[in-house]
């Protein structure tokens, strides 16, 4: 099992001033930060970013939104990070998130969710990979 995870807070978040708040949940749920950028993504590498949903209706409304303005990228490390964290930041649809959960929180509908976490080890790195380069790691 692998120990590091990937997280973006979504242009929602950061137009809703959730950042910082954010970001200090998650230091203070013991995540260490490895790597860390301020950024915003064209559509096509929204695009890209989310092929996996490329045949979903909701395609072509995720990848405008994920290009709408700056996100934050991180990549994330704790034990069992993959799991725990998507635990943390809750149900897809807030609506449908526990007390407590970032999404519960911050997030105001299915479609701008306030943050993304990796599903698996493997997507893990690869999401990290899309992001960032060796010098950009702790
Ligand atoms: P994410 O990848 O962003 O962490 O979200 P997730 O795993 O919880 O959900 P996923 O199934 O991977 O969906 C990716 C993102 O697409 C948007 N979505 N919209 N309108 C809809 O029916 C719908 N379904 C999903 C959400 O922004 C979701 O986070
Ligand atoms: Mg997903």
């Amino acid at each position: 099992m692998s120990n590091r995870t990937f997280t973006m807070i979504k242009p929602d978040a950061m137009k809703s001033g959730h950042a910082g708040a954010i970001l200090d949940r998650i230091i203070k749920e013991g995540y260490k930060v490895v790597s860390l950028k301020l950024t915003k993504l064209s559509a096509e590498k929204a695009g890209e970013f989310y092929a996996v949903h490329k045949a979903r209706p909701f395609y072509g409304e995720l990848v405008e939104f994920m290009s709408s303005g700056p996100i934050i990228a991180a990549i994330l490390e704790k034990e069992n990070a993959v799991t725990s964290f998507r635990q943390l930041i809750g149900a897809t649809n807030p609506a449908q998130a526990e007390e407590g959960t970032i999404r519960k929180l911050y997030a105001a509908s299915l479609g701008e969710n306030a943050i993304h976490g990796s599903d698996s080890d493997e997507n893990a790195e690869i999401e990290g990979n899309f992001f960032f380069s060796g010098l950009e790691r702790v």
